[in-house]
């Protein structure tokens, strides 16, 4: 690269770094249509880019992209796909509180190296207790290790017995007995736990389960073939998983200022909420609102703050400096930027606020900075190259329409004049408010229908193919504007953006155009 080519300051004077620019358009609110990022040298190949984020310490994501806590994108299935490839998704919260719990256990529970607390039974339950467990705790697996209440190990209750028709039968006459039960010793596990497991699986035709126990004979973990046989292939996968210390999926949980019957923040309620929703392993709480520079939204970020220490927690949406330093004091450490860019949303149609999205970022990433918090682009991402952009001011971005149409989305498939659609709804749209997510929009869930001001709309999306393929196509994008910008690295994205407006017809050309479009560049 010439380093001192005149051409640099010709170049400087017409691609801007993010504070020059955007105090320059100080005036106008820019999306990310408005503008476009200027090439710069590059030494780093696309697919030498690494796209990990750290959004807090204890919540690091291998690709920058998070699921949006809405009832048409994100539950367990979602949530397990977006994880199973290096995201982050967050289970909505317009379900009853207990089955909210039920879809975070599923993600948490889903693919395990070791399971270090296998749930356990005792001897003298019946077979019909364990049904009720499965039903109450939504468990997707039949299998229990069988201890005394020292927590050695008594047998393995299998999944084959455990039907309605045994439900009188005891435990104990029903599980296969401590002598047949393979186990493991887990000084015997060795520096690589999994590859041992692996081959244990290979050399016993037939078992699906091998059980940890220590010197004394209690129950120290537990392996499944699945999630071993799973953890292998995801080796071979070009997106790595994001798991947290224990080797179990991220999930994040949404929760929302609830208020109780007199109209006032419901804390016993919140608090207990969070404090299942930890139990259950959750490793992010998101706070969300449509509103998150309020006194409701910061109490409640304040209250699980003083809970929980360590937890991490998103919160928002605010689309000021003020917004993020206000939920930052209160103890958020993400903060959601974003109101009314979302492809459902209507607010600025029907609230006359908002800020066009990448303004929004930045004054919220100036601020962000100051704070030490990190921030999440919420909304109006509508293909790979606005994620790029965001991404040169944001740590993450949080998409609801581009996921919608995945068959990882709740909802089922509808057929219209032969093409496949899934219904995606604004979740402050009437009907998700009734459905539970009034109180998100500042209303009351008793709110007549007459009261209530929608703030989004009912839709459908197209079916996407499934998330694995919208993932890696995001991913793929995002490593080539990285590659343009000779980033190697999402901090170096944001520190060597330069921008410069684009008019309409610049816009025009951007897309393709005078052609006749035969295939879909997706
Ligand atoms: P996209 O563009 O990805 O946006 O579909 C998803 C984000 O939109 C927000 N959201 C809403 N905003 N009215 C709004 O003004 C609504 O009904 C609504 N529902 C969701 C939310 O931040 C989400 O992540």
């Amino acid at each position: 690269m010439a380093a001192n080519s005149p051409s640099l300051s010709l170049d400087s004077e017409f691609y801007k770094p993010a504070d020059a620019f955007f105090r320059e358009h100080a005036q106008i609110g820019l999306t990310y249509d408005d503008v476009t990022l200027a090439t710069l040298y590059s030494e780093v190949l696309p697919r030498q880019t690494n796209l990990e984020t750290i959004l807090h310490e204890r919540l690091r994501l291998r690709i920058p992209v998070i699921s949006a806590d809405m009832d048409t994108v994100t539950e367990s299935p979602m949530a397990i796909a977006m994880a199973l490839h290096g995201g982050l998704g967050l289970i909505h919260c317009n379900l009853p509180e207990r089955q909210q719990l039920s879809e975070v256990s599923r993600v948490k529970n889903n693919v395990h190296g070791l399971i270090q607390e296998p749930i356990k039974i005792a001897p003298d339950e019946l077979i019909g207790d364990v049904l009720g467990l499965i039903e109450e705790r939504g468990f997707s697996f039949r299998t229990f290790p069988v201890v005394d209440d020292q927590g050695r190990l008594l047998g393995l209750l299998s999944g084959t017995v455990v039907r309605p028709r045994y439900a009188t039968i005891k435990v104990a006459d029903a599980m296969t007995p401590r002598r047949d039960v393979k186990t493991i010793n887990s000084r015997d596990l060795g520096k690589s736990p999994i590859a041992t497991a692996d081959q244990f699986f290979s050399a016993h035709i037939g078992i699906h389960k091998l059980l940890v126990v220590d010197d004394t004979d209690r129950l120290r973990g537990l392996f499944t073939i699945s999630d071993i046989e799973r953890i292998t292939q995801e080796r071979h996968s070009q997106l790595k998983p994001a798991r947290d210390a224990q080797f179990r999926l991220l999930c994040g949980a949404a929760v929302t200022a609830t208020r109780n019957s007199t109209g006032e923040l419901d804390r016993d309620r919140i608090l207990a909420h969070i404090s299942d929703l930890v139990e259950r392993g959750v490793d992010v709480i998101a706070v969300s609102t449509a509103h998150g520079f309020s006194k409701d939204v910061g109490e409640t970020v304040r209250l699980i703050r003083e809970e929980h220490r360590e937890l991490p927690i998103i919160a928002g949406n605010v689309t000021s400096g003020e917004g993020v330093d206000y939920l930052a004091e209160c103890g958020a450490n993400v903060i959601k930027i974003g109101q009314g860019p979302g492809s459902i949303c209507t607010t600025r149609i029907v609230a006359g606020v908002g800020i066009p999205q990448l303004t929004a970022l930045y004054v919220a990433a100036r601020a962000a900075e100051k704070k030490g918090v990190s921030i999440l682009a919420d909304g109006g991402i509508t293909k790979s190259g606005d994620i790029v952009k965001a991404l040169t001011l944001a740590h993450g971005v949080i998409c609801g329409g581009l996921l919608a149409g995945c068959p990882e989305a709740p909802g089922q498939l509808m057929e219209i004049n032969g093409k496949l659609y899934k219904q995606y709804r604004g979740m402050g749209s009437i009907a998700a408010m009734q459905a539970g997510s009034a109180a998100r929009y500042g209303h009351s869930s008793k709110d007549s229908m007459r009261k209530l001001a929608a703030e989004g709309v009912e839709a459908l999306k197209e079916v996407n193919p499934p998330l694995d393929i919208v993932l890696t196509q995001l991913a793929g994008g995002i490593q080539s504007g990285m590659g343009y910008l000779g980033a190697g690295d999402l901090a170096a994205l944001r520190e060597k953006a330069r921008y410069i407006q684009v008019s309409p017809a610049g816009q025009r050309e951007s897309a393709p155009h005078d052609i006749v479009e035969v295939k879909t560049g997706n």
